[in-house]
């Protein structure tokens, strides 16, 4: 697996990416606290499509190294643009789930000519308020008392759908044993970045390129009346919905997800 080497927030880290596939590029960022992994199953559906992919996991997260105490969404978002340098790409489409479209919105937001398309999967544009941030705080706290294993407990009933809860138990302890593999000081790093993120919501009337809105229909964590707001804040945006998946929904319904990024990324490829 490809790696580059960078600074974030000033110190060293690493970012371990596949590329693979031909045609329009499309880069899947993963959430928290997760790795690329969590595309696995959408990855070979979307080679089908004739879709180059382009999978990273993050700085600090999975293969990647970060050794950063600290760092913001921007500086993963820049960690993304050095990745389109690395590849010699002017632009890409982008899909982030969750975490991964919080980071989205900050690279919009410091380099809006890169992204071609963004695909906001199971996120949200809004900033945490004082409840979310006194959670994020919590969080931060268990993962320096208790580990990561913790925050997963925390965080695991919340992330699935109850169809999938029900009957996909193989779903649910990969999902896990993702979750797992993630260290504490990066889990950490994460909730104090997404705590302090900035809202995005007043920027969902001017994006500089098309936007997808994919979720879960039982997403508990950025749920329908959310994606519904946004999807009426950003004019010319679609509203991708899809049924029996929570907040996980690329590897709770990889397929549905897949058609679905597939038909936006290439709509985009027509459509230039
Ligand atoms: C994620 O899935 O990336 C996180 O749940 C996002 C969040 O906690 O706001």
């Amino acid at each position: 697996m490809p790696e580059l080497s960078l600074t974030v927030s000033g110190a060293p880290a690493t970012l371990a990416y596949s590329d693979v596939g031909h045609g329009p590029p499309l880069v899947l960022v993963h959430g928290f606290p997760l790795d690329g992994r969590i595309w696995d199953d959408v990855v070979p559906l979307l080679l089908e499509r004739s879709i180059r992919v382009i999978v990273p996991d993050l700085p600090g997260f999975g293969r990647s190294k970060l050794e950063a105490s600290a760092f913001t969404m921007q500086s993963m978002a820049d960690s993304l643009v050095a990745l389109l340098d690395a590849l010699k790409l002017d632009t890409a489409v982008f899909a982030g789930l969750s975490m991964g479209g919080y980071i989205l919105q900050a690279l919009v937001r410091i380099s809006p000519d890169r992204g071609a398309g963004l695909s906001f999967v199971d996120t949200k544009a809004s900033a945490d308020d004082e409840k979310g941030k006194a959670g994020r705080d919590a969080m931060i706290a268990l993962a320096h008392e208790q580990g990561t294993p913790a925050i997963v407990e925390q965080m695991l009933p919340k992330m699935v759908g109850p169809r999938t809860k029900e009957g996909a138990e193989i779903v649910v302890a990969r999902l896990k044993s993702i979750m797992l593999d993630q260290p504490p000081a990066t889990l950490a790093a994460a909730c104090a970045a997404m705590r302090d993120r900035a809202d995005f919501t007043a920027h969902l009337s001017s994006l500089p390129c098309p936007l997808q809105i994919l979720a879960g229909e039982a997403d508990a964590i950025a749920p329908l009346e959310v994606q519904r707001a946004m999807h009426a804040a950003a004019p010319g945006s679609r509203l991708d919905l899809v049924p029996d998946a929570g907040h996980m929904a690329p590897i709770e319904r990889p397929a549905e997800v897949a058609r679905l990024l597939a038909d936006f990324a290439g709509g985009i490829r027509h459509a230039s």
